[in-house]
C-alpha cells in the first residue's frame, strides 16, 4: 500500500557537504566549521566561497572572487526600470522575487558547471545585492543607484543603502550574512532544488526559492517576533501580555521552537551580543529590554517541552539597529540566504543530477461519462 508522507516530512532528496545540524545538542556547521566561530572570525565572501567551491579561497582567490562581485553591482537599465514601475505598496520581498524572475528571462539554457559557476555565481551576488539595496532605497524614497564597492560586501551593501555606515553594522551585517547563509533545506532551498533539477538557469531557481520564503510559514519570523515587542511596548508589560496571549494559548510566541532544535537555536548567540552592541537609543534598549523579559518567560514555560528561542527572535532587533525598518527583514534574510541556495543547486546539479519528480497518490473518481 503506497503512503505519502504530508509536507515531506522525513523524506531525504540529497547528500550534502554543506551543513550539519545536530537539533538535540544545539549544534550547526558548515562544511565542518562552527557557525560561530565563522561568523566571529571569517567573512560573508570567504565563507561563500567555501559553501560553493568546498575550500576557503587563498588570496588571489578571494581577490578575485571580490573583484567579480564588484563588477556585476550595476543593474540593468530594464530592472531599474522595473524597479521604478512596480506600485508603491509592493512588498520588498515581491519586488526582489520579481527582478530575480526579470533576470531569469536573459538566461537561455544555463550550463551548470564548475568552470561556468566560477564566473556566474559572483555575478549573481553582486547583482542581488545591488536588487535589495535599491529595493530599501526606492521604500525609503531615494534615488537608483549603481552601488560604490566597499571593502566587503557587507560594507557595499550597507553603503548602498545608508550612503555611510559604521565598524560595528559591518561586522553585524558580516555575521548575519554568515548566520543566514544555510540551514540545509528549508522550504525555499527545496523549491529552488526543485527548479534547478529540470537544468534551469540559477536565476529562475532563486525566484523559486524567494517565492518560497514570501509566505509566512518560513521567511517572516524575524518581523513577527520584533512587531510582537512593539505591540508589548515596554518591559513591565512583558508578563501580562504573555499570560493574556500565549500562556492562554490564544498565540504562538514568535521566534520561538523549531523543527529541528529542541534547544537553543545555536545562531542566537552571536545575534544576542550584536543585538547587545548595536542597540544604543533608549528605544531600542527598551525593545531589547522587551525581548530579554519575553526569551525569559518563554524558556520558562516552554523549555520543558524543548521549545527555546530561535535566531529570529533577536536578529531584527541587529537589523532594525542597523537602520532597516521592519518590513526589510525578511528580504535581508533573502539576500543573506542566496550563496547558500546557490551552493545547493551546483551541489544538487553537478553530483546527483536527478530530476525531481514526486508522485501523487489518486483518490478521485475511477472513471467517468462526459456529460451530453
Ligand atoms: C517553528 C514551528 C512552526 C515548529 O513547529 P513544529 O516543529 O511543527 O512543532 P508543532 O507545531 O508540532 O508544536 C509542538 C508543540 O509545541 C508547541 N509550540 C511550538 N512552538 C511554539 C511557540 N512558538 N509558542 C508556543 N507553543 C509552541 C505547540 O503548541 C505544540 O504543543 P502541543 O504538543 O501541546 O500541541 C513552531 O515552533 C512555531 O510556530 N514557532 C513560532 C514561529 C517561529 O518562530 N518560526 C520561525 C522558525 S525558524
Amino acid at each position: 500500500m503506497e503512503e505519502i508522507s504530508p509536507g515531506l516530512e522525513n523524506v531525504y532528496i540529497k547528500y550534502t557537504e554543506l551543513t550539519y545540524i545536530d537539533g538535540n545538542n544545539g549544534i550547526m556547521r558548515y562544511r565542518g566549521y562552527d557557525i560561530n566561530e565563522l561568523a566571529q572570525k571569517s567573512s560573508f565572501e570567504k565563507v561563500s566561497y567555501l559553501m560553493l567551491f568546498g575550500k576557503f579561497p587563498d588570496e588571489a582567490e578571494l581577490k578575485a572572487f571580490k573583484s567579480s562581485i564588484n563588477k556585476n553591482l550595476a543593474l540593468p537599465d530594464y530592472l531599474k526600470d522595473i524597479l521604478r514601475s512596480l506600485p508603491e505598496k509592493s512588498d520588498s520581498l515581491g519586488i526582489l522575487q520579481t527582478l530575480l524572475s526579470a533576470k531569469a528571462s536573459e538566461e537561455g539554457n544555463y550550463k551548470y558547471d564548475r568552470e561556468n559557476d566560477i564566473v556566474k555565481i559572483p555575478e549573481i551576488l553582486g547583482n542581488v545585492l545591488s536588487m535589495v539595496a535599491n529595493i530599501y532605497r526606492l521604500k525609503s524614497g531615494n534615488n537608483i543607484i549603481d552601488p560604490e564597492p566597499g571593502d566587503s560586501y557587507a560594507e557595499t551593501f550597507l553603503k548602498a543603502c545608508f550612503g555611510s555606515t559604521d565598524k560595528d553594522s559591518i561586522k553585524s551585517m558580516d555575521s548575519a550574512l554568515i548566520l543566514y547563509m544555510d540551514h540545509e533545506i528549508p522550504a525555499s532551498t527545496t523549491a529552488a532544488l526543485v527548479t534547478a533539477s529540470t537544468l534551469s538557469d540559477m536565476y529562475s531557481s532563486l525566484a523559486a526559492a524567494i517565492a518560497a520564503l514570501r509566505g509566512p510559514l518560513h521567511g517572516g519570523a524575524a518581523e513577527g517576533a520584533y512587531r510582537q515587542f512593539l505591540e508589548i511596548g515596554s518591559p513591565e508589560n512583558v508578563n501580562e501580555w504573555f499570560k493574556n496571549n500565549i500562556l492562554s494559548g490564544n498565540k504562538r510566541l514568535v521566534g520561538f521552537g523549531h523543527r529541528v532544535y529542541r534547544t537553543y537555536d545555536p545562531r542566537l548567540k552571536t545575534f544576542k551580543k550584536y543585538a547587545d552592541i548595536l542597540s544604543k537609543t533608549e528605544e531600542q534598549k527598551n525593545i531589547l529590554e522587551i525581548a530579554r523579559k519575553l526569551e525569559e518567560a518563554g524558556v520558562n514555560a516552554f523549555g520543558k517541552k524543548g521549545i527555546y528561542t530561535n535566531t529570529d527572535f533577536y536578529s531584527g532587533i541587529v537589523f532594525n539597529a542597523m537602520g532597516f525598518p521592519v518590513d526589510m527583514f525578511t528580504t535581508l534574510f533573502g539576500l543573506s540566504r542566496i550563496s547558500g541556495i546557490l551552493a545547493h543547486i551546483t551541489e544538487y546539479v553537478e553530483t546527483q543530477e536527478r530530476l525531481i519528480r514526486p508522485r501523487a497518490i489518486y483518490r478521485g473518481e475511477k472513471e467517468r461519462k462526459y456529460p451530453e
